[in-house]
């Protein structure tokens, strides 16, 4: 990524939205920041932006303004602050200073580096994803499409990010693995979040987080908001397909149980292999993507660890076996031997 630089004048795009600035009796443009802070730019120029901050609605002044926004977006208009530069803006004093080996043995940073990255890519992906939910509700396809291809493509940069992992021999992560204690990816709160908004609903995962704490809160949270099945069945309805009653207001918080007449109106999308048999068809890329990580993660706990217990206490691989074909939409795999 580019580094963003302090300016000491003011660039022609700068002076061009500022004189934009004047005809419309709004504060100079040029102090605020831009493409990370899009909503609040949209909203002032009456525009509405979605919960992911993507701009709805222009509004009638950010029409005018639209040709100009290129020039902002594309790094022309600069946050002022002189303060600002690469290091600042990515926090990288904190996020290098983030990694804490608990041993001199040279594999364990690449442990942590790794956790970390996977932890980065999560939280990502909770972020397209919800606002994935936010353009099936709202019905528009190309939107929905093209988030979705973004997740898949994460999906497969974290599936890959296993060969990384997979260079350290079993007596190279044996070195330090008494180091770790009892902590484990089982306690990962994003992980669960994501399960969460993949549509699980399983209480047992709260065994990994006290009462009160803050990841268990954003867990419980998440299985209480509909699930990305509960959006694409929204969505459904927004194409003019008959979802049943009972599967839109379902009870949110409950395990999603497989549906007959919903398999039934899956396969009307299908008919045609249109817009929704396209959206389907990502969604059952996005369930296998998420097995295939699974798959992978096992295969590499088997051979750095063998059958020894999880440090979460679990009998390790043998349970994570049971984990690898948990599906999120399992009526998009139940209709594929009726086509
Ligand atoms: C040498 C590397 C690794 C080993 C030996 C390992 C081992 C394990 C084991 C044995 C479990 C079962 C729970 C337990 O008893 O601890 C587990 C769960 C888990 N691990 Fe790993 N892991 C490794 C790397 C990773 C990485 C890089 C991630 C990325 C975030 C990760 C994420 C998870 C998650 C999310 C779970 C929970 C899975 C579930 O319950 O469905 N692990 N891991």
């Amino acid at each position: 990524m580019a580094a963003v630089e302090p300016v000491g004048s003011p660039p022609p795009a700068s002076r061009l939205v500022g004189a934009l600035d004047c005809l419309f009796h709004v504060p100079p443009i040029v102090s605020v920041r831009c493409s990370s802070h899009r909503f609040g730019r949209h909203r002032r120029f009456g525009g509405r932006a979605d919960r992911a901050g993507r701009l709805l609605d222009d509004g009638a002044v950010g029409r005018l303004w639209r040709p100009f926004r290129s020039l902002c977006d594309s790094g022309g208009v600069t946050d002022q602050h002189p303060s600002l530069t690469y290091s600042s803006y990515l926090a990288l004093d904190d996020l290098l200073a983030a990694q804490h080996p608990r041993s001199d043995e040279h594999d364990e940073l690449l442990f942590i580096v790794i956790h970390q990255v996977y932890e980065l890519w999560f939280k990502q992906l909770l972020h397209e994803i919800g606002g994935l939910q936010v353009h099936l509700e709202a019905g528009d396809t190309p939107h929905a499409l093209h988030t979705l291809r973004r997740v898949l493509t994460i999906l497969k940069v974290i599936v890959a990010q296993v060969d990384v992992l997979e260079t350290m021999t079993p007596r190279e992560f044996t070195s330090f693995r008494g180091r770790l204690d009892a902590s484990s990816g089982f306690q990962s709160e994003q992980f669960r979040e994501l399960e969460a908004a993949l549509g699980r609903r399983d209480r047992r995962v709260f065994e990994h987080y006290p009462e009160g704490t803050p990841g268990r809160d954003r867990i419980a949270a998440a299985m209480a908001r509909p699930s990305l099945l509960d959006s694409f069945l929204r969505y459904l309805r927004t194409q003019g397909y008959d979802v049943p009653a009972a599967a839109l207001e379902r009870d949110l918080t409950a395990p999603w149980e497989p549906s007959e007449d919903v398999q039934r109106v899956l396969l009307a999308a299908y008919g045609d292999d249109a817009g929704a048999a396209q959206v389907a068809e990502r969604l059952v890329d996005l369930d296998e993507g998420l097995q295939e990580w699974r798959y992978r993660h096992v295969k590499m706990v088997e051979r750095t660890i063998g059958a020894k217990m999880g440090t979460g206490g679990s009998a390790g691989a043998s349970y994570l076996w049971t984990t690898v074909t948990r599906s999120a939409f399992p009526d998009l795999w139940a209709i594929r031997s009726q086509m």
